[in-house]
């Protein structure tokens, strides 16, 4: 049988380590499609440097409305990434008739609900498992494997730039600025570091897990987002103390009222397997009622990996597109007419628990007080700790850092707390607060 043929849309770190691996591979990845799947066309601004990267079989242009254009493309893989020609590009080759296959989280966290219902329209499939940690394979497990569960919340280290820095603090004691430009210099971080470092690219594929997993629409909108930048080395050693680490968690948790979704820092008990996936290494729990919890950990990022999971989408399709539509994997997982209307609650609704730390007047009475607020708004208190005035200040300081741990409770309830104990004139620098989960 004639093999399905492919055209790359950009020819990256992603779009070699497709080529190279369908080429390494092909015979298994016959055997397991049941026809051959070849890269027969490549579009990239650098076509000199394109046809050096693939074989002279394949046909390399500059444009890459050429490749969707093409009648004998079944299969057009967009990694050009971003928003802008990224989107026109996924909504032609669906127009065109074509399967796409993409890693672009952001595109998809954004645009998902107009590229999936025109993909529906035209029969086509929109696959996406590189769009969300890498070589992970988390979103076949949500949306196939998982089927039969109730998801309950999915928790993940889903950004390795994030992940490595702040490894790196954990490690060497070191602030997020020094981690950062040593980050850059490795190659871990990009030059413009702000979609990692701010949980923007986090945010993006928790949008998509949380749609997997739930049935709602793709809503980044909806997201709160917080990223690493205003981590202090300080917070990462007490929070050690108290046997947490500190990181950056996308989380999508089923409330009976609707689907919190956020990224942020998050103290995580040490014992936890997750607490311990360090460097650039990606890490997703998924506790679904019947399954209980499970994890999944592997790169989130890089050639191969992510051509891992390019290739999975790839063979997908080949065994599928001759099937009827209807019958087809939904793209959310969900019938596109079965979805909820569960919304996404709003930040000052979500249901945690607190690391806060205090600089305090080193004086009698002040820890009182404090605990005073905290119980008058009905927060209970799960730990403190507070340092000696000299240790922190050095000798004979009056300032000291409190540090506390609450049980659960509303992030308004927190909110008001942490402006009245601002307010306390003993209280003397911005009160630090981090979230922690427990992930029971
Ligand atoms: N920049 C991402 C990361 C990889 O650091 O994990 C691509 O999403």
């Amino acid at each position: 049988m004639k093999s399905i043929q492919v055209g790359l849309l950009g020819i990256g770190t992603v779009g070699s380590g497709t080529y190279n691996v369908l080429q390494r591979n092909q015979q298994e990845i016959q055997r397991r499609a049941g026809r051959g799947i070849e890269v027969t066309m490549v579009a990239d601004l650098d076509v000199a440097r394109a046809q050096s990267l693939v074989g002279p079989g394949v046909a390399v242009v500059n444009d890459a409305r050429a490749v969707i254009a093409n009648p004998d493309i079944d299969i057009v893989v967009e990694l050009i990434g971003g928003y802008g020609i990224a989107k026109a590009l996924v909504l032609e080759a669906i127009e065109a008739g074509k399967h796409v296959v993409t890693a672009n989280k952001a595109l998809l966290a954004v645009h998902g609900t107009e590229i999936f219902a025109a993909a529906h329209r035209k029969g086509v499939m929109v696959a996406f498992e590189a769009a969300v940690a890498g070589g992970i394979p988390i979103i076949k497990a949500l949306r196939e494997g998982l089927t039969a569960n109730s998801i309950q919340w999915v928790a993940g280290i889903i950004n390795g730039t994030t992940n490595f820095i702040l490894s790196e603090m954990r490690d060497k004691g070191l602030d997020f600025s020094v981690v950062l430009k040593e980050a850059q210099r490795l190659g871990y971080a990009e030059a413009d570091p702000t979609f990692d470092i701010e949980g923007v690219d986090a945010a993006h594929k928790a949008t998509l897990m949380s749609a997997i997993a739930f049935g709602i629409p793709v809503q980044f909108d909806k997201a709160y987002v917080e990223g690493i930048t205003q981590l202090g080395a300080q917070d990462i050693q007490y929070a050690e103390q108290l046997g947490y680490r500190i990181k950056l968690l996308g989380i999508a948790k089923r409330r009976a009222t609707g689907i919190e979704l956020r990224v942020h820092p998050s103290l995580v008990p040490a014992k936890r397997l997750i607490a311990n996936v360090e460097g650039a290494m990606n890490a997703v729990m998924v506790h679904g009622d019947a399954v209980g919890t499970t994890l999944y950990y592997g790169k989130g990022a890089g050639s191969e990996p992510t051509a891992s999971a390019v290739i999975a989408d790839l063979v997908d399709i080949t065994r599928l597109h001759t099937a009827d539509a209807a019958q087809r994997v939904p793209h959310l997982a969900f019938q596109p007419d079965a979805m909820s209307d569960l919304p996404v609650l709003p930040m000052s609704e979500v249901v945690t628990s607190y690391y806060l730390r205090l600089r305090v007047a080193d004086q009698a009475g002040v820890l009182a007080k404090v605990t005073g607020i905290l119980a008058d708004a009905g927060i209970s208190i799960d730990a403190v700790i507070q340092r000696e005035a000299d240790e922190v200040g050095g000798e004979g300081s009056t300032q000291t850092d409190v540090i506390i741990l609450t049980h659960d409770c509303v992030e308004s309830q927190m909110d008001a707390a942490i402006a009245q104990m601002q307010a306390l004139p003993t209280v003397l620098a911005a009160i630090t607060r981090i979230r922690k989960e427990e992930l029971a």
